[in-house]
């Protein structure tokens, strides 16, 4: 397969296969291939009305030795099935997650970019409620598909720096609502506020808590983290998404001899951070060279707007781990 792999943005492509599975009548059935790219779909489904729907993202990776490695499927099923325990839908089992995962993988692995290339297989799964409902109820019925495409950087900076604009006209998420979990209609309450953005010239926002917009939330579609006094600190709330490159880059950060705090971190903390930086799968690390606050008309400026050492150091640790080319200490990645 012949691709321009090192120009690749962030979009869909086109690939041979996508699974699926239908839970039905209490039980779901056995994934199946399909070319098919579209969904029959019933015009009462719940996830048209009612916004039951939820999706994951993760990332496949061919390795120096040729192998190619998922990273941390567990994780993603884990947190899909909370999003569907949220959303009142039915929970897919880890494994058949996992198993899922690794068949649509392998019925395209002429699509998994070549090591070297910088480029991976970002993997999309979204489960919804597919069966009819008139009455605000969850569904007899869902479907999970999951589907892959190969990517670049999330980023058009890639790893340089990117500014950040301080939104305190939207809320991303309730404090007591769906910003622990990964539900489509997150997304859509943040077009605006990353539209906006983007016309102002900033590739993502700063969200702070909406109850007293008095402690940061997260970084646009990534969770927020900076690094002060040989702390990595990083916000811990109801409303932020427990990522699962958060998780992994606060065990590096312990053994690459940082002390973490994953807490409540005030705004006015800002003015403190030696560096900042935005993560999740998409991304991995974008560093934030500089957070605009629109209110004081202040800019926070980080490490001189270059990308910090221990930003650099924290990428090139966890890519390293997900390219085979360092020890997998954790067993974080399965391999295919
Ligand atoms: N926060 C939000 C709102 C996200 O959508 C994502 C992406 O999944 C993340 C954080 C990062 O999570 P992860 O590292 O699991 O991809
Ligand atoms: C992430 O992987 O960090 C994302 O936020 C994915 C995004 C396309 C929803």
């Amino acid at each position: 397969m012949e691709l321009d792999w090192k120009n690749l943005g962030f979009g869909y492509m086109k690939t041979d296969y996508n699974i699926r599975s239908y839970y039905r009548d209490g039980a779901w059935t056995t994934p199946v291939l399909t070319s098919d790219e579209t969904v029959n779909l019933h015009i009462a489904a719940t996830a048209l009305h009612y916004g039951q729907n939820a999706f994951e993202g993760l990332k496949a990776f061919r390795g120096a030795d040729g192998k190619v490695r998922i990273f941390r499927p567990d994780e993603n099923a884990k947190r899909l099935r909370s999003s569907a325990s949220y959303l009142r839908m039915a929970e897919p089992p880890v494994e058949m997650f996992i198993d899922m995962v690794r068949e649509v993988v392998k019925a395209n692995e002429r699509y998994i970019p070549p090591y070297g290339t910088g480029a991976s297989l970002y993997i999309r799964p979204v489960l919804f409620g597919s069966g009819p409902q008139v009455g605000v109820k969850p569904a007899d019925e869902y479907l999970l598909i999951i589907f892959v495409s190969p990517v670049g950087p999330y980023y058009k900076e890639g790893f340089n720096p990117i500014k950040v604009i301080i939104d305190r006209d939207h809320d991303r998420a309730a404090p007591l609502g769906t910003g622990h979990i990964k539900a489509g209609g997150n997304y859509g309450a943040s077009l605006i506020s990353s539209e906006e953005a983007h016309h102002k010239g900033y590739p993502s926002v700063l969200y702070l808590d909406a109850r007293e917009k008095k402690y940061i939330d997260e970084s646009g579609a990534a969770n927020f983290f900076a690094i002060r006094d040989g702390k990595y600190i990083t916000p811990k709330s109801h409303s932020i998404l427990p990522s699962i490159t958060n998780l992994s880059l606060m065990t590096l950060a312990e053994e690459l001899g940082l002390k973490v705090e994953a807490r409540p971190v005030e705004a006015t903390e800002l003015s403190t951070f030696e560096e900042a930086g935005a993560c999740g799968t998409a991304a991995v690390i974008s560093p934030i060279g500089s957070v605009f606050d629109p209110e004081t008309n202040h800019t926070y400026v980080y490490n001189n707007g270059e990308s910090g050492p221990w930003c650099q150091k924290l990428y090139h640790k966890l890519r390293a781990i997900q390219y085979g080319e360092e020890p997998d200490n954790h067993g974080w990645n399965l391999i295919l």
